[in-house]
C-alpha cells in the first residue's frame, strides 16, 4: 500500500484536530459534574466523558475519512475498507483525569495492518501536543525532538501498572529487579504520555506489561521517531505482553533487567 507524504500529513493534521478538540472538551467540563462507573476491577474507570471525547473523534476522522476503520477503547469499531484504520484512546490516564491529577492524554494512530503510520498525543494540562509520521521525525508543539542519552545507574525509568490485582503481582516482580538498577522510577498514570516522555527525553525509557493497543499505538510511534528503541518482549514488535521503550543507551541494561523476570513464563 503506497501512501503519499500528503496522505500522511493530511491523516496527522486530522488527528491532531480530533485530539485538541476532544482534549480541550474534557478539560472545559469540571470533573466533579461527571459520571463515572467501573469496568474491569473497581478501580477501572470510564466516565462519561471517555464517551464523549471518543465519539467526537471518530465523528471528526469518519466526517473526513469514511472509509477507514476504527478502534477504541470505549468501543468504536468499525473494520477498514480503505486499509487504514484509527486507533483511539480517548482519556488515557482515566484515573488521574477523575482525581484531579494532571497527566492524562487523547492518543490517536492511524495504522495499517503491518505498521502505524501517524501518531498524536495531545495532553491538554500542560498544553503539550507531540507528533511523529513514520520515518519523518516526531515533535513536541511543532518542534523536532530526541530522546536521551543517559546510562541506566542515572535513568528514570516510567512504569505503569494494570487493573488487574493478579497482573499486578507480576509487574511488582519485574519493578523489584528494575529499581535497585536505575536512578529511579515514575509512574505517570497515563501510557501515552510517558512514551512521549521518553521521546523528548524527560524520561529514559518507559516500559509496561498488559497494556491495549490503544495504548501504545501512538506513544510508541513518537518515541521510535524520536530515536528510541521500541520493542516487545523478544526484540520484536511491542504488544500487549510487554512494551520497552528505551533510549539506546539503557535498551541493552534494562532488557537484561526485565528478562530475568515472569512475563516469560506466560
Ligand atoms: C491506563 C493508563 C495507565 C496504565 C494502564 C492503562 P486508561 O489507561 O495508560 O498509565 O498503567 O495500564 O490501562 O485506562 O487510563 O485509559
Ligand atoms: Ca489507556
Ligand atoms: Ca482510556
Amino acid at each position: 500500500m503506497t501512501i503519499s507524504d500528503a496522505d500522511l500529513r493530511a491523516m496527522l493534521d486530522l488527528a491532531r484536530r480530533a485530539a485538541t478538540e476532544a482534549g480541550s472538551m474534557v478539560v472545559q467540563t469540571p470533573v466533579h459534574t461527571v459520571r463515572a462507573s467501573t469496568k474491569s476491577s473497581p478501580t477501572d474507570f470510564v466516565t462519561e466523558m471517555d464517551r464523549a471525547a471518543e465519539q467526537l473523534i471518530l465523528e471528526t476522522i469518519l466526517a473526513a475519512r469514511p472509509d477507514d476503520g476504527l478502534m477504541g477503547e470505549e468501543g468504536a469499531a468499525k473494520a477498514s475498507e480503505s486499509g487504514i484504520s484509527w486507533l483511539i484512546d480517548p482519556i488515557d490516564g482515566t484515573t488521574n483525569y477523575l482525581r484531579g491529577l494532571p497527566n492524562f492524554s487523547v492518543s490517536i494512530a492511524a495504522a495499517t495492518e503491518d505498521e502505524t503510520l501517524a501518531g498524536v498525543v495531545y495532553d491538554p494540562t500542560l498544553g503539550e501536543t507531540f507528533t511523529a509520521i513514520r520515518n519523518q521525525g516526531a515533535a513536541l508543539n511543532g518542534v523536532p525532538i530526541e530522546c536521551s542519552r543517559s546510562p541506566l545507574a542515572e535513568s528514570i525509568i516510567g512504569t505503569g501498572f494494570s487493573y488487574s490485582a493478579a497482573e499486578r503481582e507480576r509487574q511488582a516482580e519485574m519493578l523489584r529487579a528494575v529499581l535497585p538498577a536505575v536512578g529511579d522510577i515514575r509512574r505517570p498514570g497515563s501510557a501515552a504520555i510517558s512514551l512521549c516522555w521518553v521521546a523528548c527525553g524527560r524520561l529514559d525509557a518507559f516500559y509496561e506489561a498488559d497494556l491495549e493497543p490503544w495504548d501504545f499505538a501512538a506513544g510508541s510511534l513518537i518515541a521510535q521517531e524520536a530515536g528510541a528503541d521500541v520493542q516487545g518482549a523478544e526484540r520484536d514488535q511491542a504488544d500487549h505482553h510487554l512494551i520497552i521503550a528505551s533510549a539506546p543507551t539503557v535498551t541493552a541494561g534494562l532488557r537484561q533487567l526485565l528478562r530475568e523476570k515472569p512475563w516469560e513464563s506466560q
